[in-house]
């Protein structure tokens, strides 16, 4: 083991399977009273205290944490920093809102100070809330990925973040000068950040409908000159803005197949949304390794539709899903009420979202989204240590209510039904504590600090 040993004592929930694919209890690892053994960054040992406890050096402090239960820390895997200040927006629509809204609060970013400020901001409201890898779009700017990964680098947390590429339909000051400029932007971010630390570069064209197909094309080339990038883009969310779409491109098949077309479409892509993808699509999304970020208080916020979450787990052909606030049009970096809102949604399409599918989801199915679940997503020897530590009395209401599970599943399933981000004692990153709710001053700590 290297380094000192932090050393947790609580419940703890952690899968290694998939429950949509596989007998619940073949998938998850509850103990009711466990050790997590942290040091250089990692999980060192897991497992029951009676076991765990004997194999620690003599006089190796522990914290316990009562009444608690540890999780893989959260995974978001689509979410604008720049848009949190522009969170609960009203009225309209996709297009309207982006209109209106979203395209005036970026074009604050043009001031690398603001951009410093909201990212900042952005990194400690996902921490609040129990998220320790988000996937992340940022403003045209470069400067405001630069400020989104320097934060991140702060805190050792695993962020995949991208400058967007927009080059139409778009006020002037949020397109790239050229395409060439765009892509030149990219690249020297790619080469400043991705694989630094923790940090990964992910090549961000928004949307169809502001790209053009050469740009698109362009960041398809990119994509393929550099290993392990990531690429994250916007699918099929609204009837009208997939109608706008085949409007944009009369040449392709359908929205998804735009993206295909340019090279875009493959393992560690991460496609927002997806509520109106076909059966063909999905069966791309299978066999590509594409992944969809379901993104519910975003979906049901602009009134966009209901996602399928069961449907897209058919066994015949799986398709790799991950959970999404999608702030700003997403109403909270909470992926516990992210899970409250994906139960209602399945719900209103006739399914159920149990508290073992729905921790899934958050947790190693995001991590198996981002094919990161290697190293992210578990409490297990080996596998990164960023853990969540969440307070089953956190609230009266939370204490009422657990106290009354019968089974973890019944836990988990109140926790989401109830749970924010008062329900996060403490988060871990890389096995330090980087956010601890109440502690006097500030609850926030830098690694280096912490
Ligand atoms: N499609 C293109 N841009 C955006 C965005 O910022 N948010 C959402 N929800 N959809 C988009
Ligand atoms: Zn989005």
């Amino acid at each position: 083991m290297s380094g000192p040993l932090t050393v947790l004592r609580a419940g703890a929930i952690s899968f290694r399977g998939n429950p949509f694919h596989a007998p619940a209890e073949d998938c998850f690892t509850y103990e009711p009273d466990a050790l997590l053994v942290m040091a250089g960054g990692t999980i060192t040992a897991f497992g029951p205290y009676e076991a765990v406890k004997p194999t620690l050096p003599e006089g190796t402090a522990i914290t316990a944490f009562p009444d608690a239960l540890l999780c893989p820390g959260f995974i978001d895997t689509h979410v604008h920093y720049p848009q949190t200040e522009m969170i609960g927006a009203f009225g309209g629509q996709l297009l309207e809102w982006l209109e209106r809204y979203t395209f005036p609060t970026e074009l604050k970013f043009a001031d690398p100070a603001y951009a410093q400020r909201i990212a900042k901001v952005f990194l400690r409201e996902l921490l609040r809330a129990g998220t320790t890898t988000a996937m992340v779009y940022c403003t045209v700017h470069p400067h405001s990925a630069e400020a989104l990964f320097a934060e991140s680098e702060r805190f050792d947390t695993l962020m995949i973040a991208g400058k967007v590429l927009m080059d139409r339909n778009a006020p002037p000051g949020l397109l790239d000068a050229s395409i060439a400029q765009g892509m030149d932007e990219t690249e020297a971010l790619i080469a400043r950040w991705h694989g630094r630390g923790r940090q990964l570069y992910a090549v961000t064209p928004r949307f169809a409908g502001s790209s053009t197909a050469a740009q698109l094309e362009a960041a398809g080339h990119l994509l393929q000159r550099h290993d392990g990038l990531f690429m994250q883009t916007h699918v099929s969310e609204n009837l009208a803005e997939i109608a706008w779409i085949a409007e944009l491109f009369p040449e392709r098949a359908d929205y998804l197949d735009v993206y295909a077309h340019a090279g875009l479409i493959g393992p560690r892509s991460v496609l927002g949304h997806g509520i109106h993808l076909d059966e063909g699509n999905l069966c791309t999304c299978h066999e590509t390794g594409a992944a969809l970020a379901h993104c519910p208080t975003s979906n049901l916020f602009l009134g966009s539709g209901l996602f399928r979450l069961f449907e897209t787990q058919d066994i015949r052909r799986p398709v790799r899903v991950g959970l999404g606030t999608d702030v700003g049009a997403g109403t909270s970096f909470s992926q516990l009420m992210t899970l409250g809102e994906a139960y209602k949604t399945a719900a209103l399409r006739g399914n159920r979202l149990d508290g073992l599918k729905g921790f899934y989801l958050a947790t190693l199915g995001g991590a198996h989204a981002l094919h990161l679940d290697h190293q992210l997503g578990q409490l297990a020897p080996g596998y990164a240590a960023d853990v969540c530590v969440l307070d089953l009395k956190a609230t009266d209401l939370l204490a009422l209510r657990t106290a009354q599970s019968a089974d973890i599943t019944d836990m988990l399933f109140a926790l989401m039904t109830l749970g924010d981000d008062r329900a996060v004692a403490a988060t871990y990153v890389a096995g330090r504590r980087v956010y601890e709710r109440g502690r006097t001053g500030d609850p926030f700590r830098y690694a280096a600090d912490a």
